[in-house]
């Protein structure tokens, strides 16, 4: 019931205070710490993300539970620990490990997500599904982005939570990211009431761009406008900010989104090659369904006029394709 949960939230209220602790004040957390300032992770993004740092012993949170008279099956159930394989006790779930809070849309702790220092697998290991955490209702950093979203009816959407953090110091207050799985229709729904306009910032690699495809309907099936800012091949926005600074990213990438439209085009285009005949003409008709699919008259005008330009076509042709994969459409 809400005392449990109520139990279990300050119950992950005392864990990250705990991790906190350790990765700041102690020599165990030493090479955490050095890890994230390798990375060019601030003390100051360290507080305000509340990070720490998981200690690689199997129950220095379990201990610290127990002695605070925290039922420990309940801890289980909450995802802070595990229960050992004969039954006879429980471990912590998260060790030798980078810790990042999840917050609720309110603020509470719910989750944790905890980060290998260095290469590995898995390389973030999240909280389960619990009482308290669902992973396609939460996204990570709402409860801070909410405020600047609802001033400016705008979110920036991220694949990572190094993103966000390094985002946020790079000026980005309204930045959120989901927890390792695709957008959901309800992660677009709880935007939607705050934000008009959304900003994919994924990564760009393959991947990266497949799930910025995937998210564009979502999101504007929650009514919302949608952008897509992009990022130099390979690249994160984290690795980004640290290669060349906060202002290039906010004027190079964030600042310059591409449309949804322009964005669907210049992936389709990505797929065909543009120098033989066949794939010009495969992309010229790949084109035109993107076009014709836009509910606007001037909007398919405006991309159909761009489209002649681009590979000297005549509009009326053009028009007369996007016409008829229209009325199939209907
Ligand atoms: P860093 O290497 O720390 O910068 O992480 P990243 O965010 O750049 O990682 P990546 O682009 O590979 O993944 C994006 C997001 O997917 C992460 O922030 C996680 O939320 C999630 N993710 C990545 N790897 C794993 C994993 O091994 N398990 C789970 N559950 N989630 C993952
Ligand atoms: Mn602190
Ligand atoms: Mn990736
Ligand atoms: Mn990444
Ligand atoms: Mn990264």
């Amino acid at each position: 019931g809400g005392g449990d949960r109520d139990t279990l939230i300050g119950a992950h209220e005392l864990s990250v205070k705990l991790y906190h602790y350790l990765l700041m004040n102690t020599t165990h957390g030493q090479p955490a710490l050095q890890y994230l300032r390798s990375r060019g992770v601030t003390d100051k993004q360290i507080d305000h993300y509340m990070i720490g740092y998981a200690p690689p012993e199997w129950d220095t949170l379990a201990r610290f539970l127990e002695k605070r008279e925290y039922n420990l099956a309940l801890m289980e159930k909450g995802g802070l620990l595990i229960a050992k394989q004969d039954r006879s006790g429980y471990i912590d779930r998260f060790r030798d490990r980078i810790m990042f809070p999840i917050w609720s849309r309110d603020g509470k702790v719910i989750a944790m997500a905890g980060r290998m220092l260095g290469e590995g697998q898995p390389k973030y290991l999240n909280s389960p599904e619990t009482m308290l955490f669902n992973k396609s209702r939460n996204l990570y950093n709402f409860h801070y982005a909410r405020v600047s979203m609802r001033k400016n009816r705008r979110v920036v959407l991220f694949e990572g939570y190094m993103d966000v953090i390094k985002a946020w110091s790079a000026g980005v207050e309204n930045g959120v990211a989901s927890m390792g799985t695709a957008l959901t229709d309800e992660h677009a729904s709880l935007l939607g009431r705050n934000a008009d306009e959304a900003v994919l910032c994924y990564d760009g690699d393959n991947a990266g761009q497949a799930a910025a495809l995937k998210s564009i309907p979502i999101l504007e099936r929650a009514g919302m406008r949608v952008q897509v800012a992009m990022l130099p091949k390979g690249m994160d926005p984290d690795e980004f900010i640290e290669k060349h600074g906060a202002q290039a990213f906010m004027r190079e990438t964030i600042e310059h989104p591409v449309s949804a439209t322009k964005f669907r085009l210049l992936y389709a285009k990505k797929n065909h090659i543009l120098l033989e005949e066949e794939g010009q003409k495969d992309y010229l008709l790949e084109a035109v369904g993107i076009i014709a699919a836009l509910d606007s008259p001037t909007e398919r005008e405006f991309y159909l006029k761009e489209l002649s330009r681009e590979f000297d076509m005549s509009l009326d042709s053009l028009k007369q394709d996007a016409f008829e994969r229209r009325q199939q459409l209907q």
